[in-house]
């Protein structure tokens, strides 16, 4: 009989990450699955689209668990995932990234004996005050297996005093998608359906805490991009976050949709329409980890709106640069990156899109050790 493994996905950055090793593992053929989903987001635009486009089959599992404070919903996700692994007991779980479902799925396992494995393991941006630094600690200090993405990950892991047979660098699935998906989201031409042509514009996404809970600071920044737009066109495809802030703060109408000039605010973009976006972007301007990695991998220039990031190599190798959120300094380095004073980039190693095969393989060679 073949082990049986959960594949644990919740949140948008979860369906990127797992779409390459749900396709490596069905062709090893080593392991049989169940996909289980929290259900943490749960809109049409930020859930079923990226199953659709990345052809993930349908979850066998659903915990329907939705919004709620990170207390509510964290102890939600573990209650639900509990009483499935009671019903029907997996012989691994791999979770994957740093949201609240991978934490709560992580935490549940391990209580109940069910070894864990952390794909997107070890990544650190020594920031505690971000709550995906407490997931990413607290899911790594209960896997049996960190899968690691970039060097600093190991590294950080042995700080830690993680065994070093424990961990393995097995590269980054969610370029394994982007590689994979590049052709097909160039061809979606979703700039030009916006009237805007290649390196034309900027792309923006903001929905950190630290960028939009306070008002004061979500307000600054919103009329900051309002004036880089004068200078070049920014699409901005809005997160629900950061929507619900602004208009709780009485200025939702500075990110209203519409318009072809100036800044473009849309809803949330499935993935080859974002994708398709960065890839034609004359720079980014992010506080995504996602897009970090994304635009060092496309090699257009992104400006990283946060004090610290998980991801160094993005900084070290690839196009990213941390600029926080002070006016000044974005302002600053936008005019940089337009005028092409930026690093250009260069391969990381293991981004290869080939990262879903080897969590494969781990996964196979750690199940019938
Ligand atoms: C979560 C992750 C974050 C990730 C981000 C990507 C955690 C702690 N955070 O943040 O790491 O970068 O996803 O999107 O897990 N909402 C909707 N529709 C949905 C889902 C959410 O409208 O389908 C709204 C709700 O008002 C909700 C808010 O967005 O309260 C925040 O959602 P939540 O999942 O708590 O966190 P994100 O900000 O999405």
């Amino acid at each position: 009989m073949r082990p049986v493994v959960d594949l644990v996905a919740g949140a948008r950055p979860n369906f990127m990450k797992l779409a390459p090793v749900v396709r490596a593992v069905t062709e090893q053929g080593a392991l049989a699955f169940r996909i289980v989903h929290t259900g943490q987001h749960y809109d049409e635009a930020m859930n079923q689209v990226f199953f659709d486009e990345l052809d993930i089959p349908a979850p066998d599992v659903h915990l329907e668990v939705g919004s709620g404070s990170h207390g509510a919903q964290t102890a939600r996700i573990l209650e639900r995932y509990e009483a499935h692994l009671l019903e029907d007991r997996p012989d691994a779980s791999v979770v994957f990234g740093d949201v609240n479902s991978t934490v709560a799925c992580s935490l549940a396992a391990v209580k109940l004996g069910v070894p864990v494995a952390h794909v997107e393991a070890g990544l650190r941006s020594f920031d505690r005050s971000m709550p995906e630094e407490i997931n990413r600690l607290l899911t790594d200090a209960v896997s049996d297996l960190l899968l690691v993405s970039e060097a600093s990950g190991l590294a950080n892991l042995r700080h830690e005093g993680v065994a070093a047979e424990k961990a393995r660098l097995v590269g980054n699935v969610m370029i394994d998608t982007l590689l994979s998906r590049l052709d097909a989201a160039r061809a979606q031409g979703t700039a030009a359906r916006l009237g805007l042509p290649e390196r034309g514009y900027g792309l923006v996404t903001l929905h950190r805490p630290s960028n939009v809970d306070d008002p004061a600071t979500l307000r600054r920044l919103v009329t900051l991009l309002h004036e880089l737009a004068e200078r070049l066109p920014l699409v901005f495809p809005v997160h629900p976050r950061t929507q619900n802030a602004a208009a709780t703060a009485g200025f939702g109408e500075l990110l209203s949709p519409g318009g072809r000039q100036g800044l473009v605010c849309l809803g949330p973009q499935a993935y080859l329409d974002t994708l398709s976006l960065a890839a034609g972007a004359r720079v980014v301007l992010t506080d995504s980890g996602g897009l970090q990695e994304e635009s060092s991998v496309l090699r257009v220039p992104c400006l990283t709106l946060r004090e610290n990031t998980e991801r160094p190599i993005t900084v070290e190798l690839g196009t990213s640069r941390l600029v926080g959120n002070d006016v000044d300094r974005i302002r600053v380095a936008f005019r940089q990156a337009l005028d092409g004073d930026w690093p250009a980039g260069q391969e990381i190693p293991l981004w290869d899109g080939q990262a879903g095969v080897r969590v494969a393989r781990e996964l196979a060679a750690w199940l019938n050790a």
